[in-house]
């Protein structure tokens, strides 16, 4: 992937979820194994989204405070280290709110009523009333979210592809808008010169060949130059960059996903996890409430009495086998499903007994942080300083190109 404008090692990666109550196997699965997985490749930023969850939940503001705790509880458990990433809270940011005001004055509004979840979260939470100004800049904020620290990759879900396609326009826009400093174009020059003179040919070459035939081949060859470069500071790359494409001088780098595959950790019922289904299995639930829950699943309906064979490929308790169960008990499973050899009963039992011996050592770690809410917070109160260090220094560039730096002395 050919991430235009910044250079191959600026790659941050920042992502939040929404405190909307207690984390469920799918957020596991989904989510935070994926989390995981990246702070250990890139310097990464999570942050609970309590902004973003008084959008729809305005009218409950007290679940919002204990749920965020509970969350950083649930990520810790999990396995997020914050030796290998910061854990904030948005609202504790505040240049959060201030870039989102910036760019809602640049943003037009058709491009919000256009984003697809406007429409659909309306629909779907029918029972809110959604029609407010804080919902439509939902995902305005989201882009602030993301662009306050200049992150080349953010991990979601497939339904949030649409915000980072607004937030990677609304970085084009502020860009054009106000990516024109001053001489610009001198200073671009004499960048080209620093790479000596072989180079700054080829740079120059492939500059006008895209300018004028749009050929992308070359608009590749002078980023790969650029990005071989290892002598040139940050502002020469980023100018080096802005000059090629012709778009000045690039403030806000344009982020993408990086997709969670979808997870393969369905609900109880064969739906997608989610709260609102009614279908999860908690990250801390008790044990004796897994078993049960495992126990009422629906099953393949061809298998009405115990020795009617059935097909695990039409029971959702074999999804969670997928998971959960080695390939011995998966190959036990099938064989005895398919000739009504087990019972569905047993089948369930090693299921559960699988989740609930997994779930052990988080659901200890989480008695453990959950015990010492004062490192937690201490915890969440150096992600949420170090957030804030690199939000001040990107709100400083942003409220100087935007004509806001009022010195008084
Ligand atoms: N909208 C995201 C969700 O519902 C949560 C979110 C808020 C987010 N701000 C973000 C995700 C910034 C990634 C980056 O899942
Ligand atoms: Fe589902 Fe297992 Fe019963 Fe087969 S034996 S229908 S896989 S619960």
């Amino acid at each position: 992937m050919s991430v235009t404008g910044t250079s191959n090692e600026y790659q941050r990666v920042v992502s939040g979820m929404r405190p909307t109550g207690p984390l469920h196997l799918g957020h596991y699965h989904g989510v935070l194994k994926n989390w995981i997985k990246l702070q250990y490749e890139y310097e990464c930023f999570f942050f609970v989204a309590d902004w973003h969850a008084l959008t729809t939940h305005y009218e409950d503001p007290i679940d919002i405070e204990s749920n965020v705790w509970e969350t950083f509880i649930d990520w810790l458990a999990c396995g997020l280290n914050p030796g290998s990433c910061k854990l904030f809270i948005q609202s504790r940011v505040p240049e959060h709110a201030e870039l989102h005001l910036l760019f809602s004055m640049i943003t037009p509004l058709g491009w919000l009523e256009r984003v697809p979840t406007y429409k659909d979260q309306q629909e779907k939470l029918k029972g809110r009333d959604l029609a407010t100004y804080g919902f439509l800049g939902y995902p305005l904020l989201q882009s602030a979210d993301v662009l306050a620290y200049k992150a080349g990759f953010v991990p979601v879900g497939e339904d949030q592809v649409s915000h980072l396609e607004l937030t990677r326009e609304v970085a084009r826009r502020f860009n054009h808008l106000y990516g024109k400093e001053q001489g610009f174009e001198e200073k671009a020059l004499a960048a080209v010169t620093k790479m000596g003179k072989k180079n700054a040919k080829i740079y120059l070459d492939s500059l006008k060949q895209y300018q004028e035939t749009g050929n992308v081949e070359a608009l590749e060859r002078g980023q790969a130059l650029i990005s071989s470069q290892g002598n040139l500071s940050l502002g020469d790359r980023e100018r080096l960059y802005g000059y090629l494409e012709g778009s000045g001088k690039i403030i806000l780098p344009e982020p993408y996903p990086l997709l969670t595959q979808h997870s393969k950790m369905p609900g109880l019922d064969g739906q997608k996890m989610s709260k609102s289904y009614g279908n999860t299995i908690a990250i801390r639930e008790e044990p004796e409430n897994i078993d049960k829950k495992i126990r009422v699943m629906p099953t393949d309906p061809a298998r009405v009495r115990r020795n009617d064979p059935g097909n695990p490929e039409k029971c959702p308790v074999w999804s969670f086998h997928k998971v959960y169960s080695s390939e011995n008990v998966q190959d036990w499973v099938v064989k005895g499903c398919t000739t009504a050899g087990i019972g569905c009963i047993e089948c369930k039992k090693c299921v559960s007994d699988a989740i609930i011996e997994n779930l052990k050592p988080i659901q200890e770690r989480a008695l453990e942080y959950k015990n010492n809410m004062r490192l937690v917070k201490e915890i969440v109160r150096e992600g949420c300083e170090a957030a804030r260090d690199i939000a001040e220094e990107t709100l400083e560039e942003v409220r100087e190109v935007m004509g806001l730096v009022h010195r008084d002395r």
